[in-house]
């Protein structure tokens, strides 16, 4: 069932847990994410960053394969399918392909021009009962060789941006995206619960959910965060899956070369990643 992802999210911020987004790159990222919703019963959000877009041969690509696969595989479980990390141009264009979800992150912009810009996309998403994602304070991440060090979000300008009526904020609290290096400080609670303070009801989205350690998951999701986005991890079990497949010389082995048989195990790897988040994150059963 594709919906927005307000009600998920605000079920998941009143009972104490959070709803995963794992973020899709094919065909079989997406079918694994999907039956493993189904089989453990839990809301699923579908990240799709502007990259993996374009790389699935553009939005609308997306929407409509989301969509025949909810049909095909009987999936019942609500489904978001969103935006993750959207230019202001990305957003409007993912609304226009039938998102039922997205992220405008405006982060980089002065406080000003993000809140102006998310304000209009506050109002365009409410008419069409679609889920908006704001961001104070970037997350950092590798780029170009050099892990940047996430940032903590000011938390008055996160209740600015909360109090223009999204449904769910990003707030930097020192997470990054990727795998975290040896020297990280680890997330900031006390930057959390000053958001967490400020904002109320406002489900809290924690980004860079790759190599976080399952207590500070815990604590996180008790001091507010609802959803929780992982997308690395996924990526490092399909290629660990898929390189041993090939190292133990199975694509060698009659029809092993097949892509139907090559991948399968990249897509159990998935499944096994997601299903070890959902109940990390308390998700199972709450369909
Ligand atoms: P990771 O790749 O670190 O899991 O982060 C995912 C994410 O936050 C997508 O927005």
């Amino acid at each position: 069932m594709l919906v927005s992802a307000k009600e998920m999210l605000q079920k998941a911020k009143a009972g104490h847990y959070a709803v995963g987004q794992f973020n899709i790159n094919n065909l079989e990222w997406t079918k694994a994410i999907l039956l493993t919703a189904e089989e453990l019963k839990s809301p699923v959000i579908l990240g799709v960053s502007e990259g993996a877009g374009k790389y699935m041969c553009g939005f609308k690509t997306v929407v409509g394969m989301v969509k025949g696969m909810i049909e095909g595989l009987g999936i019942t479980v609500p489904v978001a399918i969103h935006l993750d990390h959207g230019s202001y141009e990305a957003t409007k264009a993912c609304i226009e392909a039938g998102f039922s979800s997205v992220m405008f992150d405006g982060s980089h912009y002065p406080i000003e021009e993000n809140i102006e810009k998310t304000k209009e996309l506050v109002a365009i998403c409410d008419d069409l009962g679609l889920s908006l994602e704001a961001e104070v304070g970037s997350i950092g991440g590798e780029e170009d060789g050099v892990v940047g060090m996430g940032e903590c979000a000011d938390p008055d300008e996160c209740k600015m941006i909360a109090d223009l009526g999204i449904t769910m904020l990003a707030a930097g609290i020192g997470n990054i995206h990727g795998k975290y290096p040896a020297n990280w400080a680890g997330l900031s609670f006390e930057t959390l619960a000053a958001i967490s303070e400020k904002v109320g009801d406002m489900p809290l989205v924690l980004h860079g959910g790759t190599g976080i350690p399952a207590e500070m998951i815990q604590k996180a999701i008790s001091l507010g965060v609802s959803k929780i986005n992982v997308n690395t991890e996924c990526q490092l079990a399909f290629a660990a899956a898929t390189r041993k497949y090939v190292e133990e010389g199975k694509d060698l082995v009659g029809k092993g070369f097949d892509p139907r048989k090559l991948l399968a195990p990249g897509v159990e790897a998935i499944k096994a990643t997601v299903k070890e988040k959902m109940e990390l994150f308390g998700s199972v059963g709450k369909a």
